[in-house]
């Protein structure tokens, strides 16, 4: 059994740069197709970073009357840059006029899959894609099987891969699965969600002797803390009690409140840009385009950006017949996919303690520190940089 459907723009994966981008075409009305190969369970289960710009909010309101970004999630004025045993308060409506909102990416997704699915958006879950047929360059066609193991085609104007960093798209648009510019950090993160109230009323950025440290939040009830690690750590290893330990002695000045570890895991720092991503009618946007390590929480932010100017691009293409704006999407979404790439690794750089680090080398890094958190002209940005750039 095989079916086919044919749509304006085909969309593989239903994360947020695949769901935002089909309510941006169909503002536009422009109608999609999306597929994804995991279930709507999973998509809602998965446990994402939670922080958002000051544009990313601002354009979720916009889109979504029913958002709960301002209900269920909370605005945050500031993070805290803690080393050498003090703390430096980073105030963003006072140096720059934004804020970040901490919501996280699993409720963007609820609030995101009801939205579409409220407006009969043609959403097709556990569709494993087996690559992107441009024999036609007019009229690409995404190649898959859908959920009762039988082949689909969907034929579009366009396809855009939003499928995530192990993208299948990509090889469309580059010729190979991972061809671009890599770099590996010799840093991973032990996360873990906990039962517990707030031990702060903001987002801690910890550098201290023994490593970096993330005290970071999900809901009065639940807490979302990281630990610098070895890439190579086992999230099962450390007995609770030794993952308190850890934590507590990296951030010195607070009492971390503890209470039950009900996740653990590891995860690993990339920065990945993909060599191109435009070929003919074919795009790739979000992890799929580029991975930056987590420090900073720029993935989905810089994935949103990238959904609204080939949004822009594709309008200008399918409804005006207009090249031009298509033509430009690769510079312009590079633009800040590199200064995003630049800030998440330099707050990497800047936080974490590298193992083969001398005592130079750390008493550059509070030196470093110490300019940015002591400077108006540092902290301002720092600031810029994490409450976002401007959406265009
Ligand atoms: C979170 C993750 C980040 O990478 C970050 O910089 C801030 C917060 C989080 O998961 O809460």
């Amino acid at each position: 059994m095989s079916s086919s459907v044919s749509t304006r723009v085909a969309i593989v994966g239903a994360g947020p740069a695949g769901l935002i981008l089909s309510q941006l075409l169909a503002d536009a009305g422009i109608d999609s197709v999306i597929v994804d190969s995991r279930s709507r369970e999973d998509i809602e289960a998965t446990i994402r970073a939670g922080i958002l710009e000051q544009g990313t909010v601002d354009l979720l309101r916009r889109i979504d009357p029913d958002t709960r970004v301002d209900t269920v999630g909370n605005r945050h004025d500031g993070i805290e840059l803690r080393f050498g045993d003090e703390g430096h308060r980073i105030d963003f409506p006072a140096l720059v006029g934004r804020s970040v909102w901490l919501y996280p990416q699993h409720e963007v997704l609820k609030d995101l899959l009801a939205l579409r699915l409220r407006a009969g958006q043609d959403l097709r879950f556990g569709v494993s894609v087996a690559g992107v047929d441009s024999s036609d360059p007019k009229h690409p066609v995404v190649v898959a099987t859908d959920a009762r193991g039988e082949s689909l085609s969907v034929t579009a104007d366009f396809v855009v891969g939003a499928d995530g960093s192990r993208s299948v798209v990509r090889a469309a648009v580059t010729d190979a699965r991972s061809t671009g510019h890599f770099r590996e950090y010799p840093y991973g993160w032990f996360g873990i969600l906990c039962e517990a109230p707030p031990s702060s009323p903001e987002l801690i950025y910890s550098n201290s002797e023994a490593g970096f440290a993330l005290i970071s939040q999900r809901s009065p009830e639940v807490q979302r803390m990281y630990f610098q690690c070895d890439p190579g750590a086992d999230p099962a290893a450390p007995s609770d009690a030794e993952i308190w330990d850890t934590l507590q002695a990296r951030v010195p000045g607070t009492t971390l409140i503890d209470g039950p570890i009900i996740q653990r895991d590891v995860l690993r720092f990339r920065s990945f840009v993909a060599r191109d991503l435009r070929r003919g009618r074919v795009a790739l946007v979000g992890d799929a385009a580029h991975t930056v390590p987590p420090t900073g929480a720029k993935g989905m932010n810089l994935a949103i950006a990238d959904v609204v100017l080939l949004s822009d691009a594709l309008r200008a293409l399918l409804v005006d017949q207009n090249e031009g704006p298509i033509d430009g999407y690769e510079e312009r979404a590079l633009d800040r996919i590199w200064k995003a790439q630049h800030f998440s690794w330099w707050m990497t750089n800047l936080l974490h303690v590298a193992p083969d680090a001398t005592e130079f080398d750390r008493r550059r890094q509070l030196g470093e520190l110490r300019t940015v958190a002591e400077s108006e002209a540092g902290r301002t940005l720092l600031a810029e940089a994490y409450t976002g750039w401007p959406l265009s």
